[in-house]
């Protein structure tokens, strides 16, 4: 970052969950949820510049992101201005690689990015807190982001407690041609519950929720990778794949090609699987690109990434 050009580049990374428990409904409309998520090295890259003038323009290469007040970047940048009472110049420019309906977290993740360049950009040195607060008011999963690394994430998604590090993990992450909309996911969720399709669910994943607590200390890649397949899980899968049976598929292949463990990313439509060597991702996510179960499939060769790494900013 160069201090006297006031421009700054963050690096705006994805997540997984690596469990996500939906435990009921609120009287806001929301779900409370608890979540184990974790923060991954795909990332977009996003530039943001001070100057004189008061008007926030956004940009962005992928033409289908929208550019206006409703990109929750631009709306970060608005939160943060408004609180603070000040209304400077600011350009963001977004270079996209998280694709978008994923359930990779990429808009909220960008929002995240933008609070933490603006705090380093304005010397504000806001405490993580108050920028989780700003977060929320932006977007249900934005606290987490803030925070980043492995993480407790409960309430909405607004309560956020760190968790130690996992060693960094191998993933090969999968995005196919659909998309799925978060808002269907979790109304679709609450129909299949009072339909009695998913009545044992709660009660078990929250058991699962704190287990991964104690786990939180892995101590070498394999013990993780072991303790982690049998907790990895997510409501959110039962909907998603039931609209798109391909994402079973997509998570069938990724285990026959040598993954320890898959599940879906958020409300989908990607999915992750974790692998225990580079080598071993890497050569999965050949295979899948010689022989997608859907076409066109987009694969990503990821690991999993540290706190310091996810906020740090150069
Ligand atoms: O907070 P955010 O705008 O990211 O949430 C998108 C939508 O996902 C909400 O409008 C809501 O329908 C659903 N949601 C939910 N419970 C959560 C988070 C999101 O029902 N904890």
């Amino acid at each position: 970052m160069n201090p006297s050009t006031k421009s700054a580049v963050v690096r705006s990374f994805a997540k997984v969950n690596l469990i996500l428990d939906v435990l009921g409904t609120r009287p806001d409309g929301y779900h409370a949820i608890e979540s184990v998520m974790q923060t991954i090295g795909l990332h977009d890259t996003i530039s943001l510049t001070i100057s004189e003038g008061g008007t926030i323009r956004l940009s962005c290469d992928v033409p289908s992101i929208p550019t206006d007040e409703s990109n929750l970047a631009h709306r970060a940048a608005s939160v943060l201005f408004e609180s603070r009472g000040i209304s400077p110049g600011l350009d963001i420019r977004i270079e996209k690689r998280i694709p978008a309906e994923a359930g990779l977290g990429g808009g909220s993740s960008n929002a995240a990015a933008v609070l933490r360049g603006l705090d380093r950009l304005l010397e504000l040195r806001l405490p993580c807190e108050e920028m989780c607060a700003l977060g929320a008011r932006v977007g249900s999963d934005v606290p987490f982001f803030v925070v980043g690394g492995t993480a407790f994430v409960s309430g909405r998604g607004e309560r956020v407690d760190p968790l130690p590090d996992i060693p960094p993990m191998p993933m090969v992450i999968v995005k196919p041609p659909f998309g799925v909309s978060t808002p269907w996911s979790y109304r679709r969720l609450d129909e299949m519950r009072a339909a009695g399709d998913q009545s044992e669910v709660t009660g078990e994943r929250e058991t699962a929720s704190r287990r991964i607590v104690e786990y939180a200390g892995f101590r070498t890649l394999q013990s993780a990778v072991c303790s982690l397949r049998s907790l990895l899980s997510n409501d959110l899968e039962a909907p998603a794949i039931e609209q798109h049976p391909e994402i079973e598929e997509i998570k069938a292949t990724l285990i026959a090609s040598g993954a320890s463990a898959a599940l879906m990313c958020g409300s989908g439509s990607a999915v992750f699987g974790l692998f225990e060597t580079d080598d071993r991702a890497r050569a999965a996510a050949d295979s899948f690109v010689a022989a997608p179960p859907c076409r066109p499939c987009l694969v990503f060769v990821t690991r999993t990434v540290t706190r310091e790494e996810a906020v740090r900013i150069e």
